[in-house]
């Protein structure tokens, strides 16, 4: 088992201008699910519609997580 942690950290452009605290709910009570079963820790910072988050783990549970992020159409220009 390979347990070098990886980390790594982007930003985006939420999709829609009026997002809301609901959708950040959402978003943070999926991400506390799957980081935790996957062993990701980070951070995400939220701000005049754009995102900044940091991600650390193992490289194989990282790149799925990505995977997963760059395809949501909740946010864009990552
Ligand atoms: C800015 C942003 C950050 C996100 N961060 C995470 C994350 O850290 N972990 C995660 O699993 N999903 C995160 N998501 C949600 C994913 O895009 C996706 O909806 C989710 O992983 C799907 O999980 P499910 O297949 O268990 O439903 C994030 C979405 C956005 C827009």
């Amino acid at each position: 088992m390979n347990l070098e942690l990886q980390r790594v950290a982007y930003r985006s452009d939420a999709t829609r201008p009026d997002f809301a605290l609901q959708l950040l709910a959402e978003i943070l009570a999926v991400s506390d699910r799957n980081n935790r079963r996957d062993g990701l820790t980070g951070v995400l910072v939220v701000g005049e519609g754009r995102f900044f988050q940091v991600l650390e783990g193992a490289s194989q549970d990282l790149d799925r997580t990505l995977a997963r992020i760059g395809a949501d159409p909740r946010h864009t220009g990552i």
